[in-house]
C-alpha cells in the first residue's frame, strides 16, 4: 500500500479555514525555518481512507487469539475505559491541590492497599512506570538498604536463573551490581545445588520469577530463601508472571522481600504498543523507609502525598505514576471483588487445558502440571521435517491467531512459549489447538507452506532483525539510507525475547 507522502498532491487539503485576523507574531529570524516542513497534503475523504485502511491492516487483542507468552494479553474490559474517563480522572491536572484531588488519591491509596495484600507485603509504591522499572527500583532500594548497613561495597552480586527475563540482568546491570548466573533443574526448578555454591557474604540477593518463565512454580522455593536469608541476602519476585497467583499464593509469604506487579498485564490495559504499563513495587519494613517519594497516606478520612521519607530513593518517574493505568487496574480487580482469585484459576486451567491437548504433538522439556503458560519445543518438528518454531508461529498468522512467544527462554531450543489468559473461551482454545496439530501435519506433508508463511498477511516473511535495527522511518525523504547493498542478505535471522 501506499504511504500518505506518496498519496500528497501539492495544494490538496483535508479542510479550509477561515481567514483570521490574529496579529502575525514576531518571530527572531534565528528561529525561522528555511524551508516549510514538509507534510502530506491530501484531501479529506483519501485522509480517512488511509487511515481505516491501516486499521484494517493490523492484530491486537480486539481482533483474535493473542497467546503472546509472559505478556499476558487479556482482553480489556470497556468498562475501564468509561471509568478512566469520567472527567474527574480525565481532565486532572497533576498540580492539581490535594483538595480538589482527594477521588483520585482516594483510588490511589486504596490500589496501593490492594497490592499490599495481593503482595503479602505492607509498603507500596506506585511510580515505576513498567515492569522493567520496577526491577530498577526494586535494587535501587536494595543497594539503599545495604549501604545503610554499611554493607553496600561487600555486597555486589545478584543471583538471576537462566529462564530469566532479559530485563532482569539489564536491570542488575544498569544498577551497579554484577549477574551470578545459576543453572535449571531437570523438573524446570532453581538447581538448588548449583545455587548453594553461589551464595555468599557477597550476594546482595535473588531476583526471580515464580512461576518462571517455563510456567513452573519453584517447587524449593522455601529452601531458596532460607539459603538467600540465611546469607544476609534480599529476595526480588519479578511479578510478571502474577497472573498464575492472585488470591493463591503471596511472594511475602514465599519470604520476597521486594515484588513488583506488572499492572498492564495482571489487572488488563491495552499493552504492547497499545498504552502505557504500570509497575508497582510491594515492599517488606525494612524497605519501606527507602521508596521512591510521594507515597499516598490517609489521614482520618482525608487523602495526601507523604514526601517525608528521610531515605528515600527519590522520585524514578514524573509526578505521581501512571494514574490511568492504575483507575484501569483498579476497576479491573473491583469488578472480581473478593472473587480475585478466580482471575488466576482460570488462566491456570486455560493454560493446562492447551497443555494436555498440544503436548504430544510436540516436545514438552518439563513434564509438569503448568501455572498460566508453558513452554513447548518443536524441536522435532525441525529434526524430522527441518520446521522450525518461527515457522510454527508464522504459519499461525494464516489461522488469525497472534504467534506465542518464540525462542524464549533461552534453555529451551526450538521454544513456543504459550499463554492463553483467563479471557479466552474454550472454542477459541479449541480452535487454536486445530490450528497447531494441522500445522505440524502440514510440516511433514507441504513444509514448504510453513516455510514460506504467513500468505495470507498484509506483510508476508521479514526480515525481523533488519526490520527492528534498520527501521526507515524516512522513506522517500531526502536523507533516505541506501539499502540496497544489504538487500539479499539472510532473511530468516530470529528476534530473541529476552536475548
Ligand atoms: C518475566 C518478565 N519480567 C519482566 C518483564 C518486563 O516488564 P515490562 O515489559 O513491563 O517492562 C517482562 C515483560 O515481558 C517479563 O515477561
Amino acid at each position: 500500500m501506499k504511504l500518505i507522502y506518496e498519496r500528497s498532491q501539492e495544494g490538496r487539503r483535508a479542510s479550509s479555514l477561515p481567514a483570521n485576523s490574529l496579529p502575525v507574531p514576531d518571530i527572531p529570524d534565528e528561529l525561522r525555518r528555511d524551508q516549510p516542513p514538509r507534510l502530506p497534503e491530501i484531501s479529506e475523504p483519501e485522509l480517512v481512507r488511509h487511515f481505516t485502511h491501516i486499521s484494517t491492516r493490523t492484530f491486537g487483542v480486539d481482533t483474535g487469539f493473542y497467546p503472546l507468552g509472559s505478556c499476558t494479553m487479556k482482553h480489556n474490559p470497556r468498562v475501564n475505559e468509561r471509568v478512566v474517563n469520567l472527567p474527574g480522572f480525565r481532565d486532572l491536572h497533576p498540580l492539581q491541590e490535594e483538595d480538589g484531588a482527594q477521588g483520585a488519591l482516594e483510588v490511589m491509596w486504596r490500589l496501593q492497599e490492594i497490592l499490599a495484600e495481593v503482595a503479602g507485603l505492607p509498603a507500596v509504591s506506585l511510580q515505576p512506570a513498567a515492569g522493567s522499572q520496577g526491577e530498577l527500583t526494586g535494587l535501587m532500594l536494595m543497594r539503599a538498604y545495604f549501604a545503610d548497613r554499611g554493607e553496600a561495597d561487600a555486597r555486589t552480586k545478584i543471583v538471576i536463573p537462566d529462564t530469566a527475563h532479559g530485563t532482569n540482568p539489564a536491570s542488575v546491570t544498569m544498577a551497579g551490581y554484577e549477574v551470578t548466573p545459576v543453572q535449571t533443574d531437570p523438573r524446570g526448578n532453581i538447581d538448588v545445588d548449583d545455587l548453594r555454591g553461589k551464595v555468599d557474604e557477597h550476594t546482595a540477593g535473588l531476583m526471580l520469577t515464580n512461576p518462571s518463565t517455563l510456567g513452573l512454580f519453584d517447587e524449593n522455593i522455601e529452601e531458596i530463601t532460607q539459603i538467600f536469608h540465611g546469607a544476609g541476602a534480599l529476595m526480588y519476585y519479578d511479578g510478571a508472571n502474577l497472573n498464575a497467583v492472585c488470591g493463591i499464593s503471596r511472594p511475602g509469604d514465599m519470604g520476597f522481600d521486594i515484588v513488583h506487579f506488572n499492572l498492564h498485564k495482571t489487572f488488563s490495559q491495552p499493552h504492547g504498543g497499545g498504552g502505557p504499563g504500570g509497575g508497582p513495587i510491594a515492599v517488606r519494613e525494612h524497605l519501606e523507609p527507602f521508596l521512591p517519594v510521594p507515597a499516598v497516606v490517609r489521614d482520618g478520612d482525608a487523602f495526601r502525598f507523604d514526601f517525608d521519607r528521610p531515605k528515600t530513593i527519590g522520585k524514578v518517574r514524573g509526578y505521581y505514576g501512571p494514574f490511568g493505568v492504575f483507575v484501569r487496574s483498579y476497576a479491573y480487580i473491583r469488578a472480581y471483588g473478593p472473587a480475585l482469585r478466580e482471575m488466576s484459576e482460570v488462566a491456570v486451567l486455560n493454560a493446562n487445558y492447551l497443555l494436555a491437548r498440544l503436548k504430544k504433538a510436540f516436545e514438552l522439556p518439563f513434564d509438569r502440571l503448568c501455572m498460566h503458560e508453558f513452554v513447548l519445543s518443536a524441536r522435532p518438528l525441525k529434526r524430522e521435517h527441518g520446521i522450525t518454531a518461527l515457522d510454527v508461529a508464522k504459519r499461525l498468522m494464516d489461522y488469525d491467531f497472534h504467534p506465542p512467544t518464540v525462542y524464549f527462554p533461552l534453555i529451551v531450543p526450538e521454544a513456543l512459549m504459550i499463554e492463553p489468559t483467563e479471557t479466552e473461551a474454550k472454542e477459541t482454545l479449541d480452535e487454536f489447538v486445530d490450528a497447531m496439530l494441522e500445522i505440524v501435519r502440514d510440516a511433514a506433508e507441504r513444509p514448504e507452506l510453513l516455510k514460506e508463511a504467513p500468505h495470507d498477511r498484509p506483510v508476508g516473511r521479514v526480515d525481523e532483525v533488519k526490520a527492528a535495527k534498520r527501521a526507515v522511518v524516512r522513506y522517500l525523504f531526502e536523507d533516505h539510507p541506501d539499502l540496497s547493498e544489504e538487500t539479499g542478505q539472510a532473511r530468516q535471522l530470529e528476534a530473541q525475547k529476552g536475548a
